[in-house]
């Protein structure tokens, strides 16, 4: 099928009660090691690439890479941008066919956060790409052996949570309510308290960042309460760095690398499939066959991609331009929002 967007993949998963893992995929290794187990435990998947990452991997090229797969997949799966940091950066993602963006405004003023993510909600939505916020701050620092804690001071406040929602029009708000990036300084103490009530007064996804090091009762309970959306890195960076770690010690002498990586990718498979039964997406394509509602690739012929795609009947969550009208928009509407911010000035 084709990549789908946040929209339909979070709503079926609150209404359905499980929550959906965004995972880091800052190499291909990792990215195979994602869809593969996906694909085994049926599971819809959100492929994050992080602007940090970006050091690592290139946008455009992920980008090819993962449409491509994710025609061939028999299950739904969202390229998004995580933590965008730029407006920059979150059009070069559109323009590369991501079909999700979050844009982190969370370190700017308020109004500021407001003011541009309503401006890029307004050129993703009319590119049919769905948009992620940040409100309040999600501290620390993925991958690094450094450890981090949440600080109280930079929760998500609900009512500015509501007023945030309602200006900005987005599809899915990241709140911190007691996680942080990275590993933790001892166990995390998640305000649940909190969580309801953002969730009672936005009506929207909530996205939980820093997924490492959260037990799974306690994201049993987020999820139950109103997270759909998990952010996950950390730990499936240590699981493959501790699979080739363990099999160098093994066997010192060993050369391959191409062995070194299916270790590691072992690694990556079997950090993300515990998350997704955990999460409760392990099996959904099984359970629920509405979901496959859009997605033609389970009864496909495997040499299916060498002849023409399945005609379609777009629908929220599938339409997508071409890259060409997609382009030719985001520089009419870049034009339109570039004299507006004159105007003001
Ligand atoms: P962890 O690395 O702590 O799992 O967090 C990942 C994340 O939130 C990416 O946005």
């Amino acid at each position: 099928m084709a990549l789908v967007n946040l929209l339909g993949m979070l709503d079926h998963a609150r209404r359905h009660g499980y929550g959906v893992g965004a995972f880091n995929v800052p190499d291909y290794e990792t990215l195979q090691a994602i869809l593969d187990v996906a694909e085994e435990l049926r599971s819809p998947v959100i492929i994050d690439v992080a602007e940090v990452h970006l050091k690592y991997i290139d946008l455009d090229d992920v980008a090819t890479v993962v449409r491509r797969a994710a025609e061939r997949a028999p299950i739904p799966v969202a390229l998004h941008l995580d933590h965008g940091e730029t407006f920059e950066t979150v059009i070069r993602a559109v323009r590369a066919g991501f079909s999700s963006v979050m844009f982190d405004g969370s370190s700017l003023p308020y109004e500021e956060n407001v003011a541009q993510t309503q401006e890029i909600v307004k050129i993703c939505h009319a590119c049919g790409v769905t948009v992620e916020a940040e409100l309040g701050r999600v501290l620390g620092g993925e991958g690094t052996s450094e450890r981090f804690e949440a600080d109280p001071d930079q929760f998500t406040d609900p009512a500015q949570a509501e007023d945030f929602a309602n200006r900005t029009g987005v599809d899915a708000l990241a709140i911190s309510f007691g996680t942080a990036h990275g590993l933790y300084k001892g166990t995390p103490k998640l305000d649940f308290g909190r969580l309801n009530e953002i969730a009672r007064r936005t009506q929207k996804p909530l996205v939980l960042h820093g997924g490492t090091g959260v037990t799974d009762d306690d994201f049993r309970k987020a999820i139950s309460l109103g997270i759909a959306k998990i952010n996950f890195y950390t730990q499936i960076s240590v699981a493959a760095v501790e699979r080739t770690r363990a099999v160098l010690q093994d066997d010192p002498e060993l050369i391959s690398y191409p062995l070194l990586l299916q270790r590691a990718r072992e690694g990556v498979k079997e950090a993300v499939g515990h998350q997704m039964r955990v999460f409760g997406s392990a099996g959904i394509c099984d359970r629920f066959p509405d979901i496959c509602a859009e997605c033609d690739a389970c009864v496909l012929p495997n040499d299916s991609l060498d002849t023409d795609p399945p005609s379609q009947t777009p629908t929220a969550s599938t339409q997508q331009m071409t890259r060409d009208e997609t382009t030719e928009l985001i520089k009419a509407v870049t034009r339109a929002v570039m004299e507006g911010l004159q105007q003001q000035r």
